[in-house]
């Protein structure tokens, strides 16, 4: 699972001695002019990445960033080795600066592991979602974390909109019925229907919670609202007659859909559970590409196979990547459809690759410099949290 481990181990440890960083702990590097140890946890992209030179998230397209690391004279270690103590990311963890990971292939930061870092100073995440890090334990040791704020937004909200559509119009079992070679109408559209004079709801209303909505504006539904404890300004929600619900109880009882579009922090983790669930509506659809861990596993399961939901669709798991036997990729409606799963590649498409790869780029370009960051992309600062999306504090 690794590749390109650079120089020699002995080589890697001399020259690091040399970036210590100073004790100020501000979060600079030495200005570029000493190596450090970058480690990069991506996924195997296996034939497809060798045929695809645009799939940069992976081990072997690296982001794109291994002829610009080591020119600069740095030592970059990409896996996707990372479960378990024996694994590289736990080997390596131990010596690197930087860390860079993404969420759809996360490598898990946890607080026993950030114990281990001892260089550790800024984590990056190539993508968006930092949940797979511990960001109260990097508070504590003045680790950051970045992520490429607004790289995938709208990769995310198009596959939204399309879940909701495909769950709506029972999508899946109608192409499973033309496979099999099947032809029987009612079968389908006995539980089909337009999304038009639907309501729509979104917990979180961001980045990708409002340019969900702000797609859905032409399919005419009844209303759509939001529930977030930040206001949308005026301007934004009235563009999109967007109506704010402060109980998240009543805004889920008012929706023929929910979307989930929150980060996953303490505030959010099974935040739809069996006691939510039993306020939607009989026959709701619930589209999570958010978090898998916002929505509790059992409890949609069992939503979904009782007819409570007729339908759950997204692409983020609680562990990732998913069992086999996890109950989500199987799980139907008593009708036989109602599962719109993939798995993790809402925003990382080839074009939100190319976004995530450049903004990675430019932090590490602005660490390596000592230049300030682009404040939307700071998560945790040095020693403080720098966003209000990962919970009220
Ligand atoms: P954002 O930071 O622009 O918006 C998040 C919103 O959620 C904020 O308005 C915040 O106030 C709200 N929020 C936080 N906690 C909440 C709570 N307890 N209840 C209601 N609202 C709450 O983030 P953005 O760009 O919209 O992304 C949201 C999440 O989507 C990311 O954190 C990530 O987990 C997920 N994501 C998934 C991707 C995928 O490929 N499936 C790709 C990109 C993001």
């Amino acid at each position: 699972g690794t590749s390109g481990t650079g120089r020699s181990e002995g080589t890697r440890v001399d020259e690091y001695e040399m970036t210590v960083p100073s004790d100020q702990n501000d979060g600079a590097s030495s200005g570029g002019l000493l190596s450090l140890e970058v480690l990069a946890i991506l996924y195997k992209g296996g034939e497809a990445a060798e045929q695809e030179a645009r799939l940069l998230g992976t081990v072997e397209n690296q982001l794109g960033l291994r002829p610009w690391l080591e020119s600069e004279g740095h030592e970059f270690i990409v896996t996707d080795d990372k479960e378990g103590p024996d694994s590289l990311f736990q080997k390596h963890i131990v010596d690197a600066e930087v860390l860079i990971t993404t969420p759809f292939h996360p490598g898990y930061l946890t607080r026993d592991l950030i114990d281990k870092a001892k260089n550790l100073k800024i984590c990056i995440t190539a993508g968006v979602g930092s949940d797979h890090v511990d960001l109260n334990a990097c508070v504590e040791r003045k680790i950051q974390v970045l992520e490429v704020t607004g790289s995938n937004v709208v990769s995310v909200a198009e596959h939204v909109v399309m879940t909701i559509l495909l769950l709506v119009r029972n999508f899946v079992p109608a192409h499973e019925m033309i496979e099999r070679g099947d032809w029987q109408v009612s079968q389908i559209a006995r539980q089909a229907f337009d999304l038009e004079g639907k309501v729509v709801g979104t917990i979180g209303c961001g980045r990708i919670g409002y340019r969900v909505l702000q797609r859905l504006m032409p399919f005419d539904c009844k209303e759509l609202l939001y529930f977030d404890y930040a206001d949308l300004p005026e301007h934004a929600a009235k563009a999109i007659k967007a109506r704010r619900v402060a109980d998240l109880k009543e805004m889920v009882s008012q929706c023929d859909i929910v979307t989930v579009n929150a980060p996953l922090h303490e505030g959010t983790r099974g935040l739809v559970n069996a006691d939510l669930l039993k306020h939607f509506k009989k026959g709701a659809w619930l589209v999570n590409t958010a978090r898998g861990a916002i929505c509790d596993r059992e409890a949609v399961a069992e939503a979904v196979k009782s007819g409570h939901l007729a339908g759950y669709g997204g692409d983020v798991w609680n562990v990732q990547p998913a069992p086999k036997d996890h109950p989500w990729r199987t799980m139907k409606n008593p009708l036989g459809g109602g599962n719109g799963m993939v798995p993790h590649y809402s925003g990382t498409t080839l074009d939100a690759q190319a976004r995530y790869a450049n903004g990675t780029r430019l932090i590490l370009e602005n660490y390596l410099t000592n230049k300030p960051q682009p404040p939307e992309h700071v998560i945790v600062g040095v020693g403080k949290y720098e966003t209000k999306a990962y919970g009220q504090r």
